[in-house]
């Protein structure tokens, strides 16, 4: 007779098999910054929480601040418990905090890449990590090349013995196309497009995610997601923030680099992209890239026509007064930093030809919303001439990214009564009222997808570029032509009235925020 013996575990450590991400180190680049505490730790506290971290795992974090592992893991244990969203146990946080470990150094001396080095080689003993590393770059963009550089210099990059190293890139992934294209050489030179994970939180967001369950995963909506049925796509961004303590980083910016060819793009790629042939990383990702080379890049004549910029005076928002933008802290007096973008886009594709896809996106507006609205194209007659019904409810298709997180469908139905009227009604779905809501910061799948390789929801190389590639022709002429007229929209407002113009030209207009 055999006897197996178990011996018991925490429960915080009990996890399904299969799931649970393979044994590793995650270093984390700017240790010392906001995102740390308030983003990384926290989801991995919560993936531990989901039982998806193995029991073989150590967080490294590296900043320039002289700390030891004991002096870093108070810092994050005296903010952790504001930061989990939901309830915070602390006998989970005591299991991750135990995997802490920090060294200091600064991002360009090889020190603290010898430091590193030989950190990682302590944890592949002591906690079983086997060589497996995931490096996070949350620093400032001018360290992403010389860290990838000095990893590879280091030996660190190598993934030989079966084991793997990767990195995490934060945005902005460049300025410019001619700047993105720079760092993706540089990076390139360091590591294999496999090995990088061009991160965009946006990817994290469930409702975006469910955009692509959405499409491929029923039947009904795909045969009419095109331009026989869609009469045009828009996309409202609004955040009721002014830019906060970002003024330095945001007036070197702008809203249209901050916003566009990352989180606005990601979005319409999902929307427009081709049915992937399988649902394999590079397979959905070679169907993005395609739609973010087919929109059209504008000519300098369309970006007069089809781009609008902003920028927010003084106002008030739920209460609160907001100073003129160029009375932010980090901001010039003069500054001619545009705070909102609205756009008209083409793509150039068979699905999508004469569709026009309107963004809008902003900061220091009426109120906080993300939501993509698909409007289609009225019925061909109007059956109902010899009645009171002068116009018909268009169908608009929602999905709500945020806050309100869902999808709604609206549709024409008959008001009750003797006479015919018709009124606009809405099939609601709900992700917090059906599923309950899941408390989470948006960076738990990516982090999790990243140990787990998998590249799906990251930014590959091409993409990047193709998305700088519609985005260099704007900055251009805007470059070219100062703003005469910032500030133009008044905080709490939904932004220059040009915005609006853009869709009254073309008989158009946004749907109104509800
Ligand atoms: C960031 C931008 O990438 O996204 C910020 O730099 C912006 O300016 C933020 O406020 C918006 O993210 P979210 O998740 O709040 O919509």
């Amino acid at each position: 007779m055999t006897t197996v013996t178990t011996s018991p575990r925490p429960a915080v450590q009990e996890r399904s098999a299969g799931h649970v991400v393979p044994p590793c180190a995650l270093v984390i680049f700017g240790a010392a910054g906001d995102l740390t505490k308030r983003k990384l730790i926290p989801a991995l506290y919560n993936l531990a929480r989901q039982k998806l971290l193995p029991d073989d795992f150590a967080i490294v974090g590296v900043a320039r601040a002289a700390l030891d592992d004991a002096g870093f893991r108070a810092q994050l244990a005296a903010e952790i418990a504001r930061f989990v969203p939901g309830t915070f146990a602390p006998e989970l946080w005591k299991w991750l905090e135990s995997r802490v470990h920090y060294v200091a150094g600064n991002f360009s001396d090889a020190e603290t890449f010898t430091a590193l080095e030989k950190k990682l080689g302590e944890l592949e003993t002591s906690r079983w990590t086997r060589g497996n590393t995931l490096f996070y770059l949350a620093t400032a963009p001018d360290f992403f090349g010389p860290i990838a550089r000095m990893l590879r210099e280091r030996g660190l990059a190598d993934e030989s013995h079966g084991r793997w190293r990767r990195i995490i890139v934060e945005k902005p992934f460049g300025r410019d196309l001619a700047s993105a294209k720079a760092l993706n050489a540089e990076l390139l030179q360091a590591l294999g497009e496999k090995q990088i994970y061009r991160i965009d939180h946006y990817l994290g967001k469930e409702t975006v995610q469910n955009i692509l369950v959405f499409r491929f995963a029923n039947g009904i909506f795909e045969p009419i997601w095109n331009r026989r049925y869609v009469d045009h796509v828009q996309i409202t961004v609004s955040e009721t923030l002014g830019v906060e303590k970002r003024g330095g980083y945001y007036d070197r910016a702008g809203c249209l680099r901050d916003m566009v060819p990352n989180h606005i793009f990601q979005l319409i790629s999902l929307v427009a992209m081709e049915p992937p042939i399988s649902f394999a990383a590079d397979a959905v990702r070679d169907e993005q890239s395609k739609v973010l080379r087919a929109i059209h890049a504008p000519t300098p004549e369309e970006v007069l026509h089809n781009a609008v910029r902003g920028q927010y005076g003084a106002g008030t928002i739920d209460g609160r007064n907001l100073v003129d933008y160029r009375a932010e802290q980090g901001v010039p007096p003069n500054s001619g930093t545009e705070t909102f973008v609205a756009m008209k886009l083409a793509i150039d594709s068979w699905r999508w030809n004469g569709v026009p896809f309107y963004l809008r996106v902003g900061k220091a507006l009426a109120a906080r919303k993300t939501e993509i609205t698909i409007r289609f194209r009225k019925p061909p007659l109007v059956l109902f001439r010899d009645t009171s019904i002068a116009d018909l409810h268009p169908n608009d298709l929602v999905i709500h990214v945020q806050p309100k997180e869902g999808i709604s469908l609206r549709f024409g139905a008959k008001i009750p009564g003797a006479q015919l009227k018709i009124g606009g009604v809405d099939m609601d779905f709900d992700y917090a009222e059906h599923f309950g809501a899941t408390p989470a910061t948006g960076y738990e799948r990516l982090l999790y997808d990243a140990m787990q390789g998998d590249q799906t929801l990251f930014q590959r190389a091409d993409m990047v570029e193709a998305s700088w590639a519609v985005v260099d022709p704007v900055l251009d002429v805007w470059q070219a032509l100062p703003p005469r007229e910032f500030p133009n929209y008044r905080a709490g407002s939904w932004g220059p009235r040009e915005a609006d113009h853009l869709l009254e030209l073309d008989g158009r207009s946004w749907r109104p925020v509800d």
